[in-house]
């Protein structure tokens, strides 16, 4: 393709993507065709990058609509394949010595992976924008968004002081720099930018309050109460700098434990979010997770929940990934809190009504937030992983709870338990990723697999460190060759809620596969990987079950 085509390839197709809600809003038909598109301009990239002899003048023509485009596609809620994209262009770009539209790039992938939380990957491209930058000047006007965007990098990994020193350069050269200069630099106005960077001031000043003893905590709400009214007063009037100044006047309210206060603003600030502020898509799911907390603090863990639950639903809904990873990490939090220090010491016998209520809710954002399996499928692994139990202990072979593989032992409470938390850790997969069905690249199938170490590292913190392993083992398979591990000494519950979950995914229909499979053909199936891949007392314990009837 010449660059002429090129350009008429990349702007039909942002034509067509005009008038797209987000992802997560599609009907089934126009997300394939979404997808459809997304999958030619994936190729066309990839067909780019095997050019041997690449024309920089070319490439160079062709950027401007490229980058437009990728960021329409991390609008619209596929942040992973914008992400992937962005890495391969910036890489092309920087490869040919186009120092300007690299740095974009760049920090435009470097942006995508932080709000994914990759945050290594966020920092290499980062540093390599910022060292293209440099070559094109040291005070070009595009360090205002790139200081800003590091700036968030550090302060999402604790790194304040940096955070501090790269809000305070992007400060200091936006008023360097004219208005016109920086909204085309930036495509934002000074004043919006400006009243960004202030927020993101205090937005340090209120994360180090929180991680500060008493006396120094009451020093940083002080000098945060004063930027508070400094931002109200310059912010240039730029709304939507007075919407995250009023979001965080609720986050000092809750440091300063003034709880209820907090509350009845927040409640009041998502009303008037609602009608129809442009600060929405940023704010909503941020508010209801501070709602969230501010429950949490008062001992009402129902509605702490809720808010959780709220907040995710706004994070993907207005497709924003920044908050969606924000609102999972919240949520464990908070559930940690209430269920974590009864479970210490006395296990999972523990458990009450309160907690299990605890856990459903967890399973409610997993479903909310996974098309592929769709609604009930931890609870329908759960069920049969159950009966399979009950099934393996009433045989004459496993009575007295031996079997022949090391873990020897059946807890049915545990066996239950599992199956309904196996594919937690996909909470900690953005939404882009587990939803996607165009065919995933190395990088993104490594992405995807890691659900089931996740999955073990939030058990543990929830307190539900007996749950771990088996969650650990549900994609491993017995001849070694499934992962994380290829493990091939599965327990015995690893090797059931193996079974079932991949039993229950073939047989119910979901967006990847929409017709499902009949109880015979998947039964047909796993019994030809017996022994191989499927524990065979386990699948022949299955097709008892299923023979004898809905379970
Ligand atoms: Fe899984
Ligand atoms: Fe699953």
């Amino acid at each position: 393709m010449d660059s002429r085509r090129w350009r008429t390839f990349l702007r039909a197709t942002l034509r067509s993507w005009k008038d797209y809600p987000q992802l997560r809003a599609m009907d089934r038909a126009t997300f394939d065709r979404y997808e459809a598109d997304a999958k030619l301009v994936q190729d066309a990239v990839a067909a780019l990058a095997s050019t041997p002899m690449l024309d920089a003048a070319f490439l160079s023509a062709i950027a401007p609509p490229l980058e437009r485009l990728l960021q329409r596609m991390y609008t619209l809620g596929d942040d992973i394949t914008a992400f992937l994209l962005f890495k391969q262009v910036g890489s092309l770009l920087e490869d040919q010595g186009l120092d300007e539209p690299a740095a974009h790039a760049l920090q435009w992938a470097g942006r995508c992976s932080r709000d994914l939380r990759f945050y290594d990957e966020a920092q290499i491209h980062f540093d390599r924008a910022m060292v293209c930058l440099q070559r094109v000047g040291k005070d070009h006007p595009y360090f205002v968004d790139l200081y800003g965007a590091m700036g968030i990098l550090c302060h999402l990994t604790r790194r304040w002081d940096e955070a501090e020193s790269h809000y305070r350069r992007s400060l200091d050269l936006l008023k360097l720099w004219p208005h016109e200069v920086v909204v085309r630099s930036s495509r934002f106005p000074k004043s919006r930018l400006g009243g960004a960077r202030l927020n993101n001031l205090l937005d340090l000043l209120l994360v180090r309050a929180r991680h500060s003893p008493a006396e120094a905590r009451t020093r940083e709400l002080l000098a945060a109460r004063k930027l508070l009214t400094r931002i109200r007063e310059i912010s240039w009037g730029d709304p939507i700098a007075l919407e995250f100044a009023t979001a965080n006047e609720g986050e000092i309210l809750l440091l300063e434990g003034r709880t209820p206060e907090a509350r009845a603003l927040l409640l009041q600030h998502v009303k008037h979010l609602l009608m129809g502020s442009p600060a929405a898509a940023r704010l909503l799911p941020a508010v209801h997770r501070m709602l969230a907390g501010a429950y949490a603090e008062e001992g009402d863990v129902r509605e702490a929940y809720a808010h959780c639950r709220e907040a995710l639903q706004q994070s993907l809904h207005h497709a924003n990934a920044y908050e969606e990873g924000m609102v999972v990490e919240a949520t464990l939090d908070i559930m940690s809190d209430a269920i974590r220090p009864r479970l210490a010491g006395a296990g999972l016998s523990a458990l009450d009504a309160d907690d299990r209520e605890t856990l459903q809710n967890l399973v409610l954002m997993l479903e909310q937030k996974d098309w592929y399996t769709g609604n009930n499928h931890s609870r329908a692994v759960s069920r049969l992983s159950r009966t399979i139990g009950e099934q393996l202990v009433a045989t004459p072979q496993s009575r007295a709870g031996r079997m022949e593989d090391s873990a020897s032992f059946l807890d049915l409470q545990l066996l239950e338990l599992g199956g309904l938390l196996h594919d937690i850790g996909k909470l900690r997969i953005p939404w882009s990723l587990l939803n996607k069905c165009n065919p995933l690249c190395p990088v993104e199938h490594r992405i995807l697999e890691s659900h089931v170490a996740e999955g073990g590292s939030m058990l543990r913190y929830l307190g539900f460190a007996p749950l771990s392993r088996l969650v650990e083992e549900h994609h491993e398979k017995l001849d070694g060759s499934g992962y994380p591990a290829g493990r091939q000494n599965l327990s015995l519950m690893g090797a059931i809620v193996a079974v079932t979950d991949a039993y229950e995914a073939m047989v119910t229909p979901n967006r990847r596969y929409a017709t499902a499979r009949t109880h015979e053909s998947a039964l047909d199936e796993l019994e030809a990987r017996s022994g191989v891949h499927y524990h065979p007392r386990v699948v022949l314990a299955l097709r008892q079950v299923i023979a004898s009837g809905p379970s």
